[in-house]
């Protein structure tokens, strides 16, 4: 099972028309099972970006699962539609599902839907989204590998590893749920940083990989990377998983392995 992981496409700041072509070509060319989409698709949620975003998610031949980020509700300049429909065009453009799930060969996928309208750049998990992450996986199988992707980032000492930037409101409550349910992964974005970080959880027991992507097609480098564009390739074998982060070479026009970083699987024994 393979998950193409994407993030922060940012359409109204694509750094060059080759690397949408090049994304779309390498996700086209085979062995991607799901593409997953870690929000902020668009840079402003102009109709155009949305357009475009929608462009590149029906030019897929695998099927995707998105959520929104933060640059995907209405901007400040509209500030009534912000706080009451922030995500009207997301869901007119890309999907009205919130919450949406995907699942195959013994993997499961969440999605959950971060971003809010009275926030300039903040996230926040609600309690419906802890309830709806519980419902969810309570009916998976305890030995199936269990993905969580949301933009916005929940752990304090992985965020602080790699940016200044705040976590999610509400995200210690929400980590406590994601280790109640066993969650190996969690695929994120926000930052712009591309970064692949095992959180030991009870030691030998549980951990959670935290997989954060680089923008993907965007301008809106932020070091350390500097101006290179990335998404990831997990692939989840019966006894590991890996994590493959794909760098773009613009002078190529193609993403290349930039490196793959590779875990166990930690036996699906019941905790407790
Ligand atoms: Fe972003
Ligand atoms: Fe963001």
């Amino acid at each position: 099972m393979t998950i193409a992981h994407i993030s922060d496409l940012h359409f109204g700041r694509i750094a060059d028309s080759g690397v949408v072509e090049a994304l779309v070509d390498e996700l086209n060319a085979g062995g991607i099972d799901l593409v997953a989409l870690s929000g902020d698709l668009t840079q402003r949620a102009r109709v155009s970006e949305y357009k475009a975003a929608r462009a590149l998610l029906d030019a897929l031949d695998p099927p995707s699962l998105v959520v929104a980020g933060n640059h995907d509700v209405y901007p400040w300049w509209r500030p009534l539609k912000r706080v009451w429909t922030p995500l009207a065009r997301y869901k007119r453009y890309v999907t009205d599902d919130l919450a949406p799930t995907f699942e195959a060969d013994d993997v499961a996928v969440l999605g959950l839907t971060s971003a809010y309208g009275a926030s300039i750049k903040g996230g926040r998990i609600t309690a419906a989204d802890r309830r709806a992450l519980v419902d969810y996986f309570r009916d998976i199988p305890a030995d199936w590998f269990k993905v969580l992707v949301v933009h916005h980032q929940l752990h304090p000492t992985a965020i602080g590893a790699i940016s200044p930037h705040p976590v999610a409101r509400q995200a210690q409550e929400t980590l406590d749920v994601v280790t109640e349910v066993a969650v190996d992964l969690i695929l994120c974005g926000h930052l712009h940083v591309s970064a692949i970080q095992p959180l030991e959880i009870i030691p030998g027991t549980h951990r959670i990989v935290i997989a954060s992507a680089g923008t993907t097609t965007s301008n809106r480098w932020r070091e350390p990377t500097g101006p290179v564009n990335f998404y990831n390739v997990v692939t989840v074998e019966s006894d590991a998983f890996s994590v493959e982060e794909r760098r773009y070479l613009r002078e190529d026009g193609r993403f290349v392995r930039d490196g793959v970083t590779r875990f166990d699987r930690l036996p699906s024994e019941e905790e407790g």
